[in-house]
């Protein structure tokens, strides 16, 4: 397994939030995670990043344990969030905001490289490098964060609700283009999703979270397929 979460508890001061969370995700794999409003999905994401601390359970990457790992070391891991907000600058031009994805990396040539990838990628992203982030459309602005996320050069591409916001057929794109992220560069991907149609049509398995506690898993066909999740997520 390349990431593993083990029964992880989560506090927001007094409140229990993340209730012995388990998931884990296998190379190469795009696993998804669905829930209501307040389920817990970002909660999940920040704490595999980092940024929030686990008060018991475990989290491994390649059974290397790196819940105490402060979130640049996790990060220089490989471990990436492209968060809920898009996480720009705004003042920053496009191209600049890919340079800032880059900057714990020192291989000039191979950062160039990416950065070709990510241009052929969202060629929009090419024709405004120069504009700045701010005054980009929000389907742009998504592209932008994904794009500064892989000039990290992740192993785990976390994002956290890609589709927020966003036009059905800019959404179609930008799945379109994450399933090309992990079909040429083999980047395992962990995407959390209100839109759990799009969400489940990409991945491969999807867990389902509700207030704190996984209560369903499994391959996505078959969640598709599941009256429940019909009937709860899918308005079917
Ligand atoms: N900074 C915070 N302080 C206190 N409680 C918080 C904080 N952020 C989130 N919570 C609470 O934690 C719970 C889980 O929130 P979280 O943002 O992880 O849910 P989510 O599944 O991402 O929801 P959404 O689909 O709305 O993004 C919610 O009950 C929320 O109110
Ligand atoms: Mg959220």
């Amino acid at each position: 397994m390349l990431l593993k979460v083990d029964k992880i508890k989560v506090f927001y001061d007094k409140a229990l939030i993340l209730k012995e969370v388990s998931l884990e995700a296998g190379h190469g794999e795009i696993i998804a995670l669905i829930g209501p409003n307040g389920a817990g999905k970002t909660t999940t994401l920040k704490t595999i990043a980092g940024l929030l601390k686990t008060s018991s359970g475990a989290i491994y990457l390649e059974n290397k344990r790196i819940d105490h790992e402060p979130p640049y070391v996790r990060a220089s891991m490989g471990i990436i969030l492209v968060p809920e907000g898009r996480g720009l600058f705004p003042k920053m031009s496009v191209e600049e905001n890919l340079e800032m994805g880059a900057f714990l990396r020192k291989d000039v040539d191979e950062i160039r490289k990416d950065m070709e990838f990510v241009y052929s990628l969202f060629p929009v992203l090419r024709e405004r490098r120069r504009q700045l982030a701010g005054t980009l459309s929000g389907g742009e602005q998504q592209m932008l964060a994904i794009a500064k996320g892989l000039m990290a050069r992740p192993r785990i591409l976390m994002l956290d609700e890609p589709s927020l916001g966003l036009a059905p057929k800019i959404v179609d794109h930008l799945i379109d283009a994450i399933s090309q992220i992990n079909r040429e560069k083999k980047i395992t991907i962990l995407i959390a999703e209100q839109n759990v149609y799009a969400a489940l049509s990409i991945s491969e398995r999807a867990y389902v979270l509700e207030n704190g506690s996984i209560v369903m898993s499994g391959s996505s066909l078959e969640l598709l397929e599941n009256p429940v999740i019909k009937r709860s997520y899918l308005g079917l």
